[in-house]
């Protein structure tokens, strides 16, 4: 079994940080979204990795490395345009040969470990009928922005579409399917779709009219496709639910910590609170601040004399005098400042390298 992760898209819903970051290299909870479905691999017990790359694929290289990090080997794909999912099977068909593959879409979170899922699908490889495909589904409240499944009375997948108007039910497909070598012949057997893509959805609709068995399960636990802001703020929230305290970093004896606060080594908390969930990234500096819940705050920050709440903010910027700053999304190196007293709260998305002075 093999994966293959693609990380080409272009990231259009996060400008303006993607006019200068991949959008799967966007820290939740100080980690690239990228590096969770890395994980999920090789947690699942794969470890031969294809990762397809696009405009970005010089920072995203340089992230993943050669995957040595995970105990994992990764191939780089390159893809000269985003033609669409199912193209991505077609490049990648010298990495994949006839192997049995794990297609993971690298900007979705999910919540729930995938080697059931994995497994499920290896153990009928021997069965009478074993499955082609399988998709995980997901009911969602807007199931015309998604891949969706319809089922029959025995829950056989009868009909997939791709972000239909007048969606026939609300199962949307999860970023994350099953293939075995059969899909190779679908991709090359679709054409593109009106946006100008060759659709993955198409291609497993493709192995139905076939008459080869398609398997699905509905995920129980949530599933988050990071490409926008709300979405991204809202992985960071679930993912920071889960975290541990941990204070690796230095706080003096007038700060407070509260609730579960992860401090990196080389931190420094100097008369502040932290009201977690949250993370301090290393070597950041939280000077006469108040970091409230659900907040990240990258390596190499500084935050002075302000308030930040349910915000990301990546590596080596400043936030200083800033009253309040919350559901913002703040890039690399940025620096947001004020010079005249307004008490409002500011709500930013902040491309990299910028600067902001709030007057
Ligand atoms: C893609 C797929 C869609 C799937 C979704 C999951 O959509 O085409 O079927 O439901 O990912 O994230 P896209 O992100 O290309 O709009």
């Amino acid at each position: 079994m093999k994966a293959l992760i693609l990380a080409g898209g272009a990231g259009t819903r996060l400008r303006p940080i993607t006019h200068t970051s991949a959008k799967q290299l966007v820290p939740v909870a100080n980690k690239p979204i990228l590096f969770y479905g890395i994980e999920a691999m090789v947690s699942a017990g794969i470890t031969e990795i294809g990762v397809i790359v696009g405009d970005t694929r010089d920072e995203v290289m340089a992230a993943l490395g050669d995957g040595s990090q995970w105990g994992a080997t990764i191939t780089f794909i390159p893809q000269d345009a985003p033609l669409g999912l199912a193209h991505c099977v077609l490049i990648a068909s010298d990495f994949l040969g006839d192997d049995d593959f794990v297609m993971y879409l690298g900007d979705n979170l999910l919540e729930q470990d995938l080697a059931a899922f994995v497994h499920a699908f290896e153990s009928q490889r021997g069965s009478f009928d074993p499955p082609a495909a399988q998709i995980l589904l997901k009911r969602v409240p807007d199931p015309h922005r998604f891949g969706i499944a319809e089922l029959d009375a025995e829950g056989n997948v009868v009909r997939l579409v791709e972000k239909p108007a007048d969606p026939p039910t609300d199962l949307a497909l999860v970023g994350v399917y099953l293939f075995d070598r059969t899909i190779n012949d679908a991709v090359r057997a679709i054409a593109p779709s009106p946006r100008g893509e060759l659709e993955i959805t198409d291609a497993i609709q493709w192995l139905v009219d076939q008459g080869r068995r398609v398997r699905q399960e509905e995920l129980t636990g949530w599933w988050i496709d990071t490409g926008k802001l709300t979405p991204l703020l809202e992985a960071n929230r679930l993912l920071l639910e889960k975290i541990e305290t941990r204070v690796d970093g230095e706080v003096d004896e007038t700060s407070v910590l509260d609730g579960r606060v992860v401090v990196e080594a080389g931190a420094n908390i100097v008369n502040s609170t932290l009201r977690g969930p949250l993370v301090i990234g290393a070597g950041t500096v939280i000077e006469n601040s108040f970091v409230g819940p659900f907040s990240a705050i990258g390596n190499d920050c500084r935050v002075t004399h302000s308030e930040i709440e349910h915000s990301v903010v990546m590596e080596s910027s400043t936030i200083t005098d800033i009253p309040r700053l919350e559901d913002s999304l703040i890039g690399k190196d940025v620096v947001v400042t004020r010079t005249q007293v307004r008490p409002r709260a500011l709500r930013l998305m902040v491309g990299d390298h910028c600067q902001i002075d709030v007057e």
